[in-house]
């Protein structure tokens, strides 16, 4: 599956695709404050994504029939919601300003609920196998220099797994 049909796999890609530069061996230490705040303002943007995609699957067609599938994706929705406030009021600790509008989102257009739900959750798979390396990236970059945000980050990634976990248990019930 590529980004070219999976929105929600594409808007996860383009975050990680802006944060990369700060992420290289290379970047300037200088600029290090700058790419903290922008690192995990992408991680925010991607949460707030996350939180948007799976609300709207706990409240499409299938999600309202199938209530163990509309309750599977508003925990998940929960989950992606938690996050989005760790991560936020770490980047307001960190000086930053969190962005809870934030742009180059398209996912949240043109994805129809109605249609092949087993295709959307396969969409989710791949996105959240996406995230569960952009945390990994992230907390290999913060590792001791920044132990509070590692922590964070280690908590998330292991939701993050388990969420692409729960996604291939529904993929196969
Ligand atoms: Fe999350
Ligand atoms: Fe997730």
């Amino acid at each position: 599956m590529t980004g070219q049909d999976n929105l929600f796999l594409r808007d996860v890609a383009a975050m990680r695709s802006h944060a990369q530069a700060y992420l290289e061996p290379d970047a300037i230490a200088s600029a290090r404050p700058q790419a903290t705040i922008a690192l995990l303002q992408a991680a925010l943007t991607i949460e707030i994504l996350c939180v948007w995609r799976y609300t709207m699957m706990s409240v499409s067609a299938r999600g309202l029939r199938d209530q163990q599938v509309g309750f599977e994706f508003q925990e998940q929705a929960n989950d992606e919601r938690k996050h989005t406030r760790m991560v936020a009021e770490r980047i307001t600790e960190l000086g930053g300003m969190p962005d809870f509008q934030p742009k180059g989102l398209e996912s949240r257009f043109g994805a129809d609920y109605s249609g092949d739900f087993d295709r959307l959750v396969a969409q989710n798979l791949v996105a959240e196998q996406s995230v569960v390396e952009y945390y990994t990236d992230l907390i290999h970059y913060f590792g001791s220099s920044d132990p509070l945000t590692t922590a964070m980050l280690t908590t998330i990634l292991q939701d993050e797994e388990d969420h692409a976990t729960d996604m291939q248990d529904l993929l196969a019930s």
